[in-house]
């Protein structure tokens, strides 16, 4: 069921990003546009959309009418990711098996992209059919989880912290918010698509927030015994940089893996026909990309 659901769940994102999401092929500013699409088009795992869609069928929803909610959240990642790649951020030079933005289409085009993909992100979720509340309670839930407070805060620290040691509370509070938010974005966007109960939105929260430690642990660790090829993206290049893997070394980290994979399963008890979201948070414990 694992395989045949995320094979069903990616393939109806990638077919509604490609034919919905900024994709206009006569304007002056094409280069933008193609910009925003050579990223955005360029494959992924789309967790975060299936998270969205996932969420919304096991509170009851029609999983297909979460596809906007589920498109902003991969819109808003991939923008993270153009920004995050930037030669004053990580400096990377492969993403999603490509060159990253920057070096196709220069910086300020590339700083261009990830603004208009997060500013389109919020026309995306204002489109979608949900009645007006709904679409008020998304909206508030995407921008703080994607802002100061979230995964922009959560970058800010991660910078800052560069020149000096982080205490474990520390690299704590920058992975939930540089990886995590977004994630609880994803799952809450889920469950208000479904129209499941404040009970669940809460639930939902607490499951993404091991889910996304969980997740970030497991990119550190791939970091250090992942391959390039695999992973689509350059490793090795957090050397010197505050890690759980550097706090803990990679063995500790594995069992932090899988205990915060264990505490997320269990969050689920509040869903019902919750065997995929089960086997799914299992399986990203030992992914390789
Ligand atoms: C990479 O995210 C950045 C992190 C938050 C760890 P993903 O591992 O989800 O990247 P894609 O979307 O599959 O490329
Ligand atoms: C980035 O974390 C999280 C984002 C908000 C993009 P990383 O810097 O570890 O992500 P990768 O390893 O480059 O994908
Ligand atoms: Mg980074
Ligand atoms: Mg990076
Ligand atoms: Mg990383």
């Amino acid at each position: 069921m694992l395989n045949n659901r995320t094979a069903e769940y990616t393939a109806f994102i990638e077919k509604y990003l490609q034919e919905n999401c900024v994709n206009y092929s006569k304007i002056p500013q094409k280069t933008l546009i193609d910009a925003m699409r050579y990223s955005l088009l360029a494959g992924g795992k789309r967790l975060r959309p299936i998270l969205v869609l996932d969420f919304c069928r096991m509170c009851g929803g029609d999983w297909q009418s979460a596809a906007p909610f589920a498109a902003a959240l991969e819109m808003i990642h991939t923008y993270s990711l153009i920004h995050d790649d930037l030669p004053c951020m990580d400096n990377d030079d492969l993403r999603r098996g490509r060159p990253t933005n920057h070096k196709v289409y220069g910086e300020a085009m590339a700083v261009l992209a990830g603004d208009a993909l997060l500013t389109e992100a919020f026309t995306m979720v204002a489109s979608a059919p949900f009645d007006a509340e709904t679409i008020i309670r998304a909206v508030t839930v995407l921008a703080e989880c994607a802002g100061a407070l979230g995964m922009v805060g959560g970058q800010v620290l991660d910078i800052q912290s560069e020149t000096r040691e982080c205490t474990e509370q520390e690299v704590l509070n920058i992975q939930e918010r540089k990886t995590g938010a977004l994630i609880k974005a994803a799952c809450v966007l889920g469950v208000l698509a479904g129209g499941g109960t404040e009970e669940q939105i809460v639930w939902a929260g607490k499951f993404a927030r091991h889910l996304g430690l969980a997740f970030q642990i497991r990119d550190d660790i791939l970091d250090v015994i992942g391959t390039e090829e695999e992973m689509g993206k350059a490793v090795g290049t957090d050397a010197g940089k505050n890690t759980f893997v550097a706090l803990h070394g990679l063995d500790i980290c594995k069992g932090m893996v899988k205990s915060q994979t264990a505490a997320a399963m269990d969050c689920l008890f509040f869903f019902e026909n919750n065997e995929y979201m089960l086997s799914l948070a299992q399986s990203l414990t030992d992914r390789t990309n």
